[in-house]
C-alpha cells in the first residue's frame, strides 16, 4: 500500500518535481512520480503543504467576509476598486458578469485573490440563521401567560426511565379517564391537581443534544433516574452533565425502591461527588425515592415536579404564530410524513402553513396525545402534525409562517444550502480517497 508522487502531486497542485525534492529534502527515497511513498509520509506533506497554505493566507492576506453570495457592485465597495476596473479584471478572468450579478463562490475567490484578499465564508453563523425561526418576534408581556413545565427523564440504561414514564401516565389514566387511553405519540400531558406537566418520552442524549445545538430548549425540567441498586454510571453522569450545561434544574428520582439491596444513600453519596447535594442534605437537590415498578411514591415526585415548575415561572404567548420543536418523525404509509410537535410559543392551528428544517407544508390534521383530532394547540403541548412534504429531523425547528409559498421558499432555500454543503464537503481532499485511487 501507497500512493504514487504524480497522484498526490496532482492533488497538492504541485508538479512532480516540486514534491520529489520535498521528499528528497526530508530524506525519503524517491527518484520518479511513479515512485510510491508510504500513508505517513504523505500525510506529512499533506500537512506541511495545505497548513502552509492556511499559515500564508493568515499571514500575508487581506480577509473578504462573505455572508452568502455577493455582487460585483458589492464586492467593488468591499475591497475598494472601481465597478469598472473590476469588471475589466472579471473579463480578463473570462468571467462576463454584469454589476448587479452575483458572483459564485468560486469566482468571488478568483477575482479577490487578484487584489490579495482572502474569501472567508461567514458560513455558521449563516446555517444558524437559516435554520432558526424566521420570525422570532419578542413577546409583549402583557401577552405572556403561564404554560405546562416540559420534563425529560434521563438516565442510565436500564434505570428504569420507560417504566417510570408509563406508571406515571397510568396512575393519569385510570384516575381521570376510564377504560385506559393508548399511547399515540412519543409526548404526552398529565393533569396534576389541575396543573398540567408535558412529559417527553423521547429525547435520548442526541435529540437533546441537537435540540440544543440548535438552541432550542426542549426541557425545563430533567428527571434524573437512577436505580437504587446500581448507583451513579457513565450515562447517569453524561445526563449530569447534559442538564447542567442547560441551565434546567434536575430532580433525582432514586428509582427500584422496592429491590431489597436498594442503597438511596449511596446514590446520595454518588451524587455530591457530581455536584448535587441532596436536599435533606442541605444541598437543593431534590431527591425522591420511588418504585416505577410498583408505582409507589410517585405523588411525591409529581408534587415535586410541580413545585419545582412554580419558582421557574414559565410563560408563553399562546396568541402569536406557533413556533416548536419536532421530537420525532416518521413517513406513515398512509397518512405521509408524521412529526410530534412541542409546541413552545404560540398556537398552532389546523391550516396553518409551517416549515420544519428542510421541510414545509400546511397543517392539515392534528391529533393529540390522547388520539383525538384537534384544531388548534397551544404551548408546551405535544402534537402529531400531518401535512409536511418530507419528514423532517427530531430537534428541527418548527414555524408558522405567512403563506404557503413563503414555506416553500424557506424549505427550498434550506435545501440549496445543505446541498452545497454536501458537495462542498465531498470535494475536499481526503487522504482516504486518495489511497483509494492507486
Ligand atoms: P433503556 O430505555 O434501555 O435505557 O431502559 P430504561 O431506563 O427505560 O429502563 P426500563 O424502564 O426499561 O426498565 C429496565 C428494567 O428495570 C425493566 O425490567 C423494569 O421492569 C425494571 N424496573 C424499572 N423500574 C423498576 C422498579 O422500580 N423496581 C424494580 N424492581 N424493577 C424496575
Ligand atoms: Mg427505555
Amino acid at each position: 500500500m501507497g500512493i504514487r508522487i504524480y497522484k498526490l502531486a496532482e492533488q497538492l497542485e504541485l508538479s512532480n518535481k516540486e514534491l520529489i525534492k520535498m521528499l528528497q529534502d526530508l530524506g525519503v527515497d524517491v527518484t520518479s512520480h511513479m515512485s510510491t511513498i508510504n500513508e505517513e509520509t504523505a500525510e506529512l506533506i499533506m500537512d506541511m503543504v495545505l497548513g502552509e497554505e492556511e499559515g500564508t493566507q493568515e499571514d500575508d492576506s487581506k480577509v473578504l467576509k462573505v455572508e452568502g453570495t455577493m455582487t460585483v457592485k458589492e464586492l467593488s465597495e468591499e475591497i475598494d476598486v472601481d465597478p469598472s476596473t473590476l469588471m475589466a479584471k472579471l473579463i480578463g478572468l473570462g468571467i462576463m458578469a454584469t454589476i448587479n450579478q452575483e458572483l459564485t463562490s468560486d469566482q468571488l475567490e478568483v477575482v479577490a485573490a487578484e487584489y490579495g484578499y482572502v474569501v472567508e465564508e461567514e458560513e455558521e453563523e449563516e446555517e444558524d440563521n437559516l435554520f432558526g425561526l424566521v420570525n422570532d418576534i419578542e413577546d409583549k408581556q402583557k401577552d405572556l401567560k403561564s404554560r405546562p413545565p416540559v420534563i425529560t427523564v434521563m438516565g442510565h440504561v436500564d434505570h428504569g426511565k420507560t417504566t417510570l414514564l408509563d406508571a406515571i401516565r397510568k396512575t393519569e389514566v385510570t384516575a381521570s379517564e376510564a377504560g385506559g387511553i393508548t399511547q399515540h405519540i412519543g409526548a404526552y400531558q398529565v393533569k396534576v391537581n389541575g396543573q398540567k406537566i408535558t412529559f417527553l418520552d423521547t429525547p435520548g442524549h442526541e435529540a437533546f443534544t441537537s435540540m440544543r445545538a440548535r438552541g432550542a430548549q426542549a426541557t425545563d425540567i430533567a428527571i434524573l433516574v437512577v436505580a437504587a441498586d446500581d448507583g451513579i454510571m457513565p450515562q447517569t453522569i453524561e445526563a449530569i452533565n447534559h442538564a447542567k450545561s442547560a441551565g434546567v434544574p434536575i430532580i433525582v428520582a432514586i428509582n427500584k425502591m422496592d429491590r431489597p439491596n436498594a442503597q438511596p444513600d449511596r446514590v446520595k453519596q454518588e451524587l455530591m461527588n457530581h455536584g448535587l447535594i441532596p436536599e435533606d442534605w442541605g444541598g437543593d437537590t431534590v431527591c425522591v425515592p420511588v418504585s416505577a415498578l410498583k408505582g409507589e411514591n410517585l405523588d411525591e415526585l409529581l408534587e415535586m415536579i410541580v413545585l419545582t415548575a412554580e419558582m421557574e415561572e414559565l410563560k408563553a404567548n399562546p396568541t402569536r404564530p406557533a413556533n416548536g420543536i419536532i421530537v420525532e418523525a416518521e413517513l406513515d404509509r398512509g397518512r405521509g410524513p408524521v412529526a410530534t410537535i412541542l409546541i413552545k410559543n404560540g398556537t398552532l392551528k389546523v391550516g396553518d402553513a409551517i416549515v420544519a428544517g428542510l421541510a414545509s407544508g400546511r397543517v392539515r390534521a392534528m391529533i393529540n396525545d390522547q388520539g383525538e383530532r384537534v384544531e388548534e394547540a397551544g404551548p408546551a403541548t405535544p402534537v402529531e402534525v400531518l401535512g409536511l412534504s418530507d419528514v423532517p429531523n427530531a430537534g428541527d425547528l418548527l414555524e408558522v409562517v405567512e403563506d404557503d409559498q413563503s414555506a416553500r421558499d424557506i424549505a427550498q432555500k434550506r435545501q440549496n444550502k445543505r446541498r452545497e454543503d454536501e458537495l462542498s464537503r465531498n470535494t475536499t481532499v481526503n487522504l482516504e480517497d486518495l489511497f483509494s485511487q492507486i
